[in-house]
Parts: structure tokens; C-alpha cells; sequence
């Protein structure tokens, strides 16, 4: 028997017998239900995806469920996800099959393609899970699987590598079972073939592997490029007025957060003291000579994105009377902040605003 052939074989053979991850989207044959767990775990871990699946399927068990939620409710639901742009393209495209396909998931590969927020990727999961089409899935798992079995050293980051990669998991699937295919690569990459100390001494593949064979698994797959993350500086205002209200808006546009609520924000490319913030043209024009109480600062919270790495302190100022001129931003009591969604990086201080620090 051929190599490829093999690895279709035993790849089942450990699904059937060897493969007990088990997680609440496996097995099921509704494309919404699919849909919805394969756009959660786009960029989120298995392990915390899990709850949020959960909680969209009870929330909303129809896709018109979904499209005629209010989006607040569905992004009060996405909060601590992260990359809401998931979030806003899934009430999108719920709406596009509401209208369009009275509610109906598409049944081909190419229409589930065309939904906003679907890749390739996303589409022969949905296809292959749901109708048993013959679409293979190309993630980071199958790459890494494809890169050791056959020690391929193309970099999977390139427009080479990606077409490589592609065409290779095609001509592996097994065209009659491709949802199970599907599942059973997935997860014995994410199992098995783990990036870091993978399971080799039990790996059925293991007398095929180029990897093994030649002492490569570490190294491969091969990226690259790394990444080189722009820095941003976020000091956040929490303007407190006398009755117990802050400001916040709502971000738009295209940069990240759209959709969801923020404090007053000074923005800058690089550190700056919280003394030199207070007396910055920003903040005299903000608080218009007013006299300010009780100013605390935070310690500095900290988070990474795929290309922006984000750093920043809260700055909690209390006023004797509200602010004019603060355009879009809107005074909300402090006891109803819990109904708006915040970026983690806002709910990291909103559930643990200590340790603080007084200013003066
Ligand atoms: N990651 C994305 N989709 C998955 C699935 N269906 N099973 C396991 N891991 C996944």
C-alpha cells in the first residue's frame, strides 16, 4: 500500500479505537451548530471555547434566534472571546441566511464560502461535518501533521507553503468519510501530534514519519516570518461624577474593539509617566480647570494580540461636576457598566481594579 493511503488508514483506525477527545460540536450534523462552534474556535483553545458554544446554542438555538438577537445581547454574550470580529460577522451572516435562505444553512461548499467571516477553512468543515462533502481542512493541526509525516520544510506561512499544504490534504482525504476524516486529523493533531512533546513513542504514524526518522519533529513545521507586534499605550480615564455615573463610549470604525465599550482613552505610541498624562494638553482640555478628587492609578495591565502589543493603566478621577464638550462619549452609572461588553483588557481591571495607587 501506498504511504498516503496508509496514513488515511491508520488515522481512522486511531479515531475508531484510540481517539477519546471528547467535545460538545463532535458528531453533530446541524451546519449552524457547526458553524457556530468552528467561528468560536477560529482563534480561541478548545478548552475555553467549550462554555461559549454552550451558551450561544442555549441562547440562540436557530440561526433566526441569532439574527434577531440585539447585538448588545450578542456581544455581552462573545465578551472575553476576543476578536469581535468573529463576533460581528456571525450576526451578519445569520442575517444573510435568515433573509436569503429563509433560515436555511447553504448546502454547498462554494455558497457556505461566500458567508462573511468563512474561510476555506471554516467552509470544508462545515461541508465535510454537515453533508459529508469532500473538502479538506487546512489548519495549523493538519499542517503540522502533514509537515512532519512527510517531512515537508516549505514554510507554512507563504503563499508556496499555503498552496502546498492545501493540495497535499486534498489528495490525503478520504473522499467517502471526509466529515470523520476531518475530525480524526484535527484531533490527533491537537492530541498526537502536539507542537510541543508530542506523543511519538505511541504514534501509530510512527514508522512512516520523516520526522521521526530523521530527528526533525522539533523543527517543523517551518514559519517564516515571526511576527513584529506594533505597540500601543492605552491610559484609560474613569471619570467619576458626583452621582455615582462614568463616561464610555462605544468603539467603531476599523480598528480593534469595534463594538465594544471603553473609558476615556489618551492613546500613545510609547510609555508615558501618569504625571506628565495629567498635565498633557489632553487631559486640561478634558477636565476643563475643574479641580480633581481622589485620583488613583493602576498598576499596568498588559495583553498581546496577534500583531499589536497592548499596555496600559487606569486613571480613576473624580469630579465636582460633569464634563462638556465630550462628544461621543455617554455618562452611564457605575452599577450598570456590567451590562455593556468590555475588551478583556478593560474587564481585567473593571474585576480587580487594586492594586491602586494614589497619585499625590
Ligand atoms: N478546532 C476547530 N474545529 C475543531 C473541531 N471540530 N474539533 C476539534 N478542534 C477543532
Amino acid at each position: 500500500m501506498q504511504k498516503k493511503a496508509r496514513f488515511a488508514q491508520k488515522l481512522l483506525k486511531w479515531h475508531q479505537h484510540q481517539n477519546f477527545r471528547q467535545m460538545p460540536w463532535k458528531g453533530e450534523k446541524d451546519p449552524y451548530r457547526i458553524w457556530l462552534s468552528e467561528v468560536i474556535l477560529q482563534q480561541t483553545r478548545v478548552e475555553q471555547g467549550w462554555a461559549y458554544y454552550e451558551k450561544f446554542v442555549s441562547a440562540f438555538p436557530t440561526v433566526h434566534d441569532l439574527a434577531t438577537a440585539s447585538e448588545q445581547f450578542v456581544f455581552k454574550l462573545w465578551e472575553g472571546l476576543g476578536y469581535y470580529n468573529r463576533c460581528r460577522n456571525l450576526m451578519a451572516t445569520a442575517k444573510r441566511i435568515d433573509s436569503e435562505y429563509y433560515g436555511r444553512f447553504p448546502t454547498t461548499y462554494e455558497e457556505i464560502l461566500t458567508l462573511k467571516g468563512i474561510g476555506p477553512y471554516t467552509a470544508a468543515a462545515i461541508a465535510s461535518f454537515a453533508y459529508n462533502l469532500p473538502h479538506a481542512v487546512v489548519d495549523g493541526n493538519v499542517t503540522r501533521v502533514l509537515s512532519r509525516y512527510f517531512g515537508i520544510s516549505t514554510p507554512i506561512d507563504t503563499t508556496a507553503g499555503k498552496k502546498e499544504y492545501a493540495e497535499m490534504a486534498e489528495m490525503l482525504l478520504d473522499k467517502q468519510r471526509a466529515g470523520i476524516y476531518n475530525q480524526a486529523i484535527m484531533d490527533f493533531g491537537a492530541t498526537v501530534c502536539t507542537p510541543r512533546n508530542p506523543q511519538c513513542a505511541s504514534c501509530v504514524q510512527q514508522p512512516d514519519c520523516q520526522a521521526w526518522q530523521k530527528g526533525l519533529t522539533g523543527q517543523l513545521p517551518i514559519k517564516e516570518k515571526s511576527i513584529i507586534r506594533k505597540r500601543r499605550c492605552l491610559y484609560y480615564f474613569i471619570v467619576e461624577t458626583p452621582d455615582d455615573k462614568v463616561y464610555i463610549r462605544q468603539r467603531s470604525g476599523k480598528d480593534i474593539w469595534a463594538g465594544l465599550y471603553e473609558f476615556i482613552l489618551f492613546e500613545t505610541p510609547e510609555p508615558v509617566w501618569p504625571s506628565a498624562i495629567l498635565e498633557s494638553e489632553f487631559a486640561r482640555q478634558l477636565f476643563e480647570g475643574q479641580a480633581l478628587t481622589a485620583r488613583y492609578i493602576s498598576r499596568t495591565y498588559q495583553q498581546e494580540l496577534t500583531h499589536q502589543s497592548l499596555q496600559g493603566q487606569f486613571i480613576t478621577v473624580r469630579l465636582d461636576r460633569p464634563l462638556s464638550g465630550l462628544g461621543d462619549y455617554m455618562l452611564v452609572p457605575k452599577r450598570r457598566l456590567k451590562e455593556y461588553a468590555f475588551p478583556k483588557f478593560i474587564n481585567a481591571w473593571l474585576q480587580d481594579p487594586t492594586p491602586a495607587q494614589s497619585l499625590f
